[in-house]
């Protein structure tokens, strides 16, 4: 029995994922990177190596874990470059996309000896969500007005574009693409490479996968582009649990169950977009508001159903914790860092990080 919190990463679900993606790969010509921002626990990197191209990053620290844990392709990209880090991120990238023209120009001598993008707003996405949606009013994300893009196309030979937001609607993916050849189709002809980035939830169950993949292999043959693709969340959806344990009960006009782990430390992005965790099968008599264990009022996982009454000492489950937590997790509280175990195809699980009190006092100073 492995002490409770941790994460348990699940290769045979994984792989569920990694066969999907490996097919899309396949079957479209196009390139899959892992999108670290999303998952960056490299232990199962060498599991997921061999039905991915490589890695996305967001910053230094990200193309340097990309490049050094994983290897492939490495792709490059930050909202905005430091001087003092240009130099070891074109160390340790195959290409590099700016998100801004004057970006681009700012580095154009340091960066010219590797392939350069720019990133596009294509100001539509499929966002529902303010917080995360790249095409918001004022968005800072990327160049969209065509007349500035054609000054510097000598400079770029690709585009990055991410405007899709857990989007499993593969009707809404399509018509977006179209709006994007509509409003940027001559600098597509004129590129070699696209990244249509993240958040198409294609390794969900009843994607179509062959119109998914038909789609992409007609825009590069239409362009003449390698089209790469960014999966973050559906690289590792549903492959990973928050192994927790009941540590009091309490009963306040509800029944409540207090759990070894904090969402607000563990799965930050459950509360910052004000959604519940997933328990499952969510079945039984027995109705309980999970809570976590920090001092913050709202810290609380969700309501779900059980078949017998929690006590003290019981395990609960919590699903769907690869994306976004493990990458977010923090000290809030000091709550014990929950430990990352894996688990084989064969069924066999090993712990392979613990945290400790130092690196709770290591991470402050
Ligand atoms: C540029 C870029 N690529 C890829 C991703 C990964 O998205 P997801 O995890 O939804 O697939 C994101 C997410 O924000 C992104 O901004």
């Amino acid at each position: 029995m492995i002490d409770t919190p941790y994460y348990l990463i699940d290769k045979a679900k994984l792989l569920r994922n990694m066969e999907k993606i490996a097919y899309v790969r396949e079957k479209s010509g196009a390139k899959a990177l892992l999108a670290l921002k999303c998952f960056a626990t490299w232990c199962v990197f060498d599991f997921m190596r061999d039905y991915m191209d490589g890695t996305t990053s967001s910053s230094l620290n990200e193309v340097r874990l990309g490049h050094e844990r994983f290897g492939k392709e490495t792709h490059a990209y930050s909202v905005a470059y430091a001087d003092y880090e240009i130099d070891d991120v074109i160390s340790h990238a195959d290409k590099i996309i700016f998100n801004s023209i004057s970006q681009l120009e700012r580095f154009a001598d340091k960066s010219s000896g590797i392939v350069r993008g720019l990133r596009l707003n294509p100001m539509v996405s499929s966002s529902s969500f303010d917080l995360a949606d790249p095409a918001r009013p004022f968005s800072r994300l990327g160049e969209w007005d065509v007349d500035k893009i054609e000054k510097v196309m000598d400079r770029i030979s690709g585009f990055m574009i991410h405007n899709n937001c857990e989007n499993a609607d593969f009707a809404l993916f399509d018509r977006m693409l179209g709006d994007i050849e509509t409003k940027f189709g001559a600098l597509l002809h004129r590129a070699e490479w696209v990244s249509l980035g993240g958040g198409i939830h294609f390794t969900g169950d009843d994607y179509p996968l062959d119109l998914f993949a038909d789609r992409l292999k007609a825009f590069a043959e239409k362009y003449g582009v390698q089209v790469y693709l960014e999966p973050g969340e559906a690289s590792i959806t549903r492959s990973t649990t928050l192994e927790t344990t009941v540590l009091d009960t309490l009963f306040n006009g509800k029944n409540l169950a207090i759990v070894d782990a904090s969402i607000e430390a563990h799965m930050l992005d459950l509360l910052i977009y004000r959604e519940t965790a997933k328990v499952t099968p969510n079945e039984g008599p027995h109705s309980y508001m999970i809570c976590g264990k920090s001092c913050l009022a709202g810290d609380i996982f969700g309501e779900f159903n059980f078949p017998a009454e929690l006590k003290t000492g019981d395990r609960v489950s919590i699903q769907d914790a690869a994306g976004y937590t493990m990458v977010k997790k923090n000290w809030f509280n000091g709550v014990k860092m929950p430990a990352i175990a894996v688990k084989e195809v064969d069924g066999t699980v090993r712990v392979v990080r613990e945290f400790s009190y130092q690196d709770y006092e290591q991470s402050l100073s």
